[in-house]
């Protein structure tokens, strides 16, 4: 799978934020919670160590709650405090600042006795491209915030947003690198679209995303596409493919399966949630009890 984040973006990426460490006190590191180990950044414990964290598995609504509670655990049982959320709905801005308070709590309460006063914290939201940093910037500071970011020749008239009396945000998120080493990661993050579709194979993706979905989901795939569940597991994903394209009518000359729209459509509509909410990555038996939260 020929999938791309050049070192220059990687260098650029990590100035910035290096730039930004003496300004912050906390960061929310931002997962998508469908693929939370492949969305995590593996050098985020090195550039962001001595500051507090928070962990927000986002995109909620797009994975299996059950799934997700356990990820929750994992990060909480290492230390971690961590919440989920979809940045998209109401109420996330009230889970991730209760989120953040009890991350703060114990340095916010030893300053306001040994100094008498309310110290304001200075929050950077960080995360790989497409977890939806700029989304939640937008749920917890208002909508002006994190639009402007990034782009060459505009202005930005704020860095900092107030969002409590004793919280404030930067506006720019931290971007962060994806982890593309590992086969198992670089696909999970090519499925929920985290990395670029000009660059991949779009019918070979397919057909591994629903290799992987009749496996972990079969149930999921069978109602979408009215399909019996006992073929869903047991045909090979091409098989499954030109069935799902004979089901929605998705023909080429000659009445064969036109593949190429099928499989454009099963990952756009996996994307999108059309499926149901379903999670690519479970926590490991030897992540669950907090040795390896870092990780
Ligand atoms: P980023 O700054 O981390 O790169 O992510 P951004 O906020 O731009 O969000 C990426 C996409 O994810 C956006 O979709 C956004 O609406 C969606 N998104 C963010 N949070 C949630 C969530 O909690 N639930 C769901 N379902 N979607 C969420 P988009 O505008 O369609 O962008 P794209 O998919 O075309 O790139």
């Amino acid at each position: 799978m020929d999938i791309h984040w050049y070192p220059g973006h990687m260098t650029r990426a990590r100035r910035m934020i290096e730039e930004s460490l003496a300004r912050i006190d906390l960061v929310v590191e931002v997962l998508d919670a469908r693929i939370p180990r492949a969305s995590r950044n593996p050098d985020f414990n090195a550039l962001f160590a001595g500051k507090k964290r928070v962990v927000v598995l986002n995109k909620s609504d797009l994975a299996d709650r059950a799934v997700t509670k356990q990820w929750i655990e994992r990060f909480e049982s290492g230390g971690m405090p961590a919440v989920a959320v979809a940045a998209v709905s109401a109420g996330a801005k009230k889970k991730i600042l209760a989120c953040i308070d009890r991350a703060i709590a114990p340095e916010a309460r030893r300053v306001r006795e040994t100094r008498g006063v309310r110290k304001t914290f200075t929050v950077m939201v960080a995360g790989i491209p497409n977890v939806g940093k700029s989304t939640l910037i937008n749920c917890l500071a208002g909508s002006t915030a994190a639009r402007t970011g990034g782009k060459p020749g505009v202005t930005r008239g704020r860095q900092r947003v107030r969002i409590t009396p004793y919280l404030e945000l930067l506006d720019t998120p931290g971007l962060l690198w994806p982890k593309l080493e590992d086969p198992l990661n670089a696909r999970h993050l090519a499925f929920t679209g985290a990395v670029r579709d000009e660059t991949t194979d779009i019918p070979g993706l397919s057909l591994l995303l629903l290799e992987e979905l009749a496996r972990t989901y079969p149930d999921l795939l069978a109602g979408r596409y009215r399909i019996e569940t006992d073929v869903v597991r047991e045909v090979p994903a091409r098989e499954l493919l030109s069935a799902i394209c004979r089901k929605r009518g998705f023909l080429a000359g000659g009445g064969e399966p036109d593949e190429e729209r099928g499989a454009a459509t099963i990952l756009h509509e996996f994307r999108m949630g059309k499926l149901g909410a379903a999670s690519l990555e479970r926590p490991r038996e030897e992540e669950a009890h907090g040795a390896d939260a870092d990780a």
